[in-house]
């Protein structure tokens, strides 16, 4: 009779036991599950902007540079991520002054893919009258900013199709002086 309660009683705290772990090994799938399923949106900056060449007058206000880029889609999803082919604006005062088209590209899984490319500022594409350049122009320092957005889908193997869109929100200085692109800074 006492044995019997006793092998009742290892039974069962076997049996505990077991779905004690069951339950625990349920609950750190399903953490993972989420954790790896659950997308984030891509990081779309601008790494480095450098001056190849600059052409600038007081009178007429103008000025004319060349620039090289870099752009990093930056992919924090256990999936890879397609995107489309984009477009990087660059704007002076709230306005166009230059753009770029760029390609579309696969960032693997938790990696950084980096796109260069090449771009034309002109500022007689501002629109006429009053603005600002004659001032920035004797000051030496033009802030410049760049815009643009990337679209594309973050792909997990056959369960995760989702589309994502990142923004470009950059702003830096032009300095004459120097011919350099500094103080880059993106959001
Ligand atoms: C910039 O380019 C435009 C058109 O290409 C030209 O009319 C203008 O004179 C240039 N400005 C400078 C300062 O070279
Ligand atoms: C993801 O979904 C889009 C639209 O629903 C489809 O065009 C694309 O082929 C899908 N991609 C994959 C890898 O399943």
């Amino acid at each position: 009779m006492f044995k019997a309660l006793r092998r009742e009683r290892t039974d069962k705290s076997f049996l505990f036991i077991f779905f004690g772990i069951l339950v625990v090994c349920i609950a750190v799938l399903l953490v993972v599950a989420l954790f790896v399923l659950r997308v984030k949106t891509p990081e779309v900056k601008l790494r480095s902007v450098k001056m190849k060449s600059l052409k600038y007058s007081f009178w007429p206000p103008s000025f004319n540079t060349t620039l090289s880029a870099q752009m990093t889609v930056k992919n924090p999803n256990f999936g890879y991520y397609l995107f489309e082919p984009s477009t990087v604006s660059f704007l002076y005062g709230g306005s166009r002054v230059g753009a770029s088209r760029l390609g579309k590209g696969e960032v693997k899984l938790l990696t950084t893919a980096t796109l260069s490319f090449g771009m034309d500022v002109r500022s007689n594409s501002l629109p006429e009258g009053r603005n600002t350049l004659i001032r920035d122009l004797n000051s030496g320092i033009l802030k410049l900013s760049a815009s643009g957005s990337v679209s594309g889908r973050m792909i997990l193997w056959k369960i995760v199709n989702q589309s994502k869109t990142s923004n470009i929100d950059c702003s830096m200085t032009l300095v004459l002086r120097t011919k350099t692109i500094n103080d880059l800074v993106c959001r």
